[in-house]
């Protein structure tokens, strides 16, 4: 991390704000209070970007004096405690979303099911389902996920197949923390990988946007739903 962005916002939109920068390919979030937020780039050009995109900020150079505040590496799932040693993508666990896959996916009787993790970042929910005793998939786009979430799954000894693509299968329950602008780019593909009768666990998006989010999949009934904050789980059943 060499250079920063620094940003205000609005106490209630640092999370939202997170999942942006995340999205915008930071490489570490410092959270300061009062809705300051400091996010590490790796080049001035990528900062600069970012600044673009998110319409407001300053750029930086790295000052050594801005520590950012350490992620959480311990994850509890039921009795079991997930340990991720690669948390420089999105998934450190504490953040509501990731919370409220996890909540759900202990609520699900996961032995001997196949699970996809779709948009897996550090692994944590894919590292929770092989915990559960599933077959579990973990994709990302994202290279540095792939890499973080096969160092994760090898640190918690869970054997699971990482890829930077879905494969062509259909799995019992598929999972997907996203935005709502990346679930709309992959919705297809998240239904043609859920089994007849499987479950579709989502969250990442905001509880206003939950009726978009179920417009998406027309043909599956919800069964659920949980919110933390200003995040919204949906589950839905095939
Ligand atoms: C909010 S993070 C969720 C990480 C983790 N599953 C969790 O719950 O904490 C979303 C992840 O989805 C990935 N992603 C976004 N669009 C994607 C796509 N079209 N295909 C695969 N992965 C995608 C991002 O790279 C990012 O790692």
């Amino acid at each position: 991390m060499s250079w920063l962005l620094h940003l205000d916002c609005e106490t209630r939109s640092v999370d939202l704000l997170s999942s942006q920068l995340w999205d915008l390919g930071t490489t570490g979030i410092a959270e300061l209070g009062n809705g300051v937020v400091v996010a590490g780039f790796d080049t001035q050009v990528e900062a600069n970007q970012a600044r673009l995109v998110l319409g407001h900020g300053t750029v930086s150079e790295y000052d050594p004096a801005i520590v950012p505040t350490p992620a959480p590496t311990k994850v509890s799932f039921g009795k079991s405690t997930i340990e991720l040693v690669e948390t420089s993508v999105f998934g450190h666990g504490a953040h509501e979303t990731t919370r409220l896959a996890l909540d759900a996916l202990e609520q699900i009787a996961l032995d001997g099911l196949i699970v996809l993790d779709f948009g897996c970042g550090t692994g944590v929910l894919a590292i929770a389902a092989s915990l559960g005793g599933a077959a579990v998939t973990a994709v990302d786009n994202d290279p540095a996920a792939v890499q973080a979430t096969v160092v994760n799954a090898a640190t918690n000894k869970s054997d699971i197949a990482v890829a930077g693509e879905v494969p062509d299968q259909v799995f019992d329950v598929v999972v997907a923390n996203m935005l709502l602008a990346d679930l709309q780019t992959i919705a297809g593909s998240i239904r043609s990988s859920l089994a007849y009768g499987g479950t579709l666990i989502t969250t990442g998006f905001l509880r206003d946007q939950g009726d978009q989010v179920l417009d998406l999949f027309p043909d599956l009934t919800l069964a659920r739903s949980a919110s933390k904050g200003e995040w919204t789980l949906l589950e839905l059943s095939a």
